[in-house]
């Protein structure tokens, strides 16, 4: 048995299907991240999960335990880190690992003795004594990460880890993330809205949308599924209907787009369509202002499913990798 499986699990708000008979397993090790726009249902998986809410139909287990029927079992084998920091500020780190690791029943030796490789781990060794409401709150974050591991869970939910967070704090959070999974050897299963986020962290995304699982899989499968290849966009000094007409002859592009001397083409493999285009463009006597080769996003895979982005802004730059055309050429 997988270390977390739902079996058409369900719940329902006088008549709002909020989550709509889910299935889907989660192995040991993994990151598994539930993706999703505000009320996809995620945080309601979740709280079905860390037995929190109880299930209007179907089934989840925890390491084999029945959410339901087993709910002490499940709560000894799991940790929640939950979208709202729920740190005491007037105690300190130390405090606060403590007072967690007592509610589990531990003793305070017990306790004490983890305290300082729990807190080496996410960089707040020197601050176990500062009181909590002088960190900051990428520091808040780094604490509760390590706070759900006191009593040693199989297995941690993170709701929405990084919202609300700058883009920095975001990637040193990602990191924590990454190293409590690796050298905790603890199951992390993650929700969130922000694609890139699951894209650099998960093992295995579930794309989810009204209650509903669209797709589960690897990011690169689930961006390999809609077939586009490599985004190329490029802006040549003139003849651009030629130009785009011969990259789909001679080059194995598909246009996408063509806007005058702009043109949007897909490739199988970007990175040799390139040289391709620069030899095309000196066949046709035109400069190549400028380029650019981008991978599909989740966000074009959530598009493929639901005509809809994930959220209103845009976040490119992530995967985009901008090429200045003359560097290329020398
Ligand atoms: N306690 C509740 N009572 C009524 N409706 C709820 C409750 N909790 C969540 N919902 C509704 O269920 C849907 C899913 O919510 P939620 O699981 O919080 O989504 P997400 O975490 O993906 O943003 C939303 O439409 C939300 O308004
Ligand atoms: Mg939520």
């Amino acid at each position: 048995m997988e270390i977390i499986e739902t079996h058409e699990l369900t719940k329902e708000f006088n008549g709002l299907v909020a989550v709509d008979r889910v299935t889907f397993s989660v192995k040991r090790g993994e990151i598994f991240g539930f993706l999703g726009p505000n009320g996809a249902g995620k945080t309601t998986t979740i709280n079905m999960l860390t037995t929190l809410l109880l299930p209007t139909s179907g089934r989840a287990y925890i390491s084999g335990f029945d959410v339901v029927r087993e709910a002490a079992q499940v709560r000894r084998r799991i940790g929640l880190v939950p979208q709202e920091i729920v740190l005491e500020g007037d105690l300190t780190a130390r405090q606060n690992l403590l007072f967690h690791g007592m509610l589990y029943g531990m003793s305070r030796r017990e306790v004490e003795e983890k305290i300082p490789e729990l807190l080496e781990l996410v960089g707040l060794r020197e601050r176990a004594d500062s009181k909590v409401r002088t960190f900051s709150g990428g520091m808040k974050r780094r604490l509760e990460l390590v706070k759900v591991l006191v009593h040693e869970p199989e297995v941690i939910f993170l709701d929405e880890p990084t919202i609300g967070l700058d883009p920095q704090t975001r990637r040193k959070i990602w990191e924590y993330i990454q190293i409590l999974n690796r050298e905790r050897d603890v199951t992390i299963f993650l929700t969130t809205h922000y694609m890139e986020e699951a894209d650099y962290l998960c093992d295995r995304i579930c794309i989810i949308d009204h209650g509903k699982i669209l797709d589960i899989d690897t990011p690169r499968k689930l961006k390999d599924r809609i077939g586009e290849g490599d985004i190329i966009e490029v802006e040549v000094s003139g003849k651009g209907e030629r130009f785009a007409e011969m990259l789909a002859k001679e080059c194995g592009c598909q246009i996408k787009k063509v806007e005058g001397n702009s043109i949007t083409v897909s490739a199988k493999r970007g990175e040799y369509a390139l040289k391709e285009i620069f030899s095309l463009a000196d066949r046709l006597g035109v400069e190549v202002a400028s380029i650019s080769v981008r991978e599909p996003t989740l966000e074009d895979v959530f598009i493929h499913y639901t005509g809809r982005s994930i959220r209103e802004e845009t976040t490119a730059g992530g995967s985009m990798m901008k090429y200045l055309a003359r560097r290329l050429k020398h």
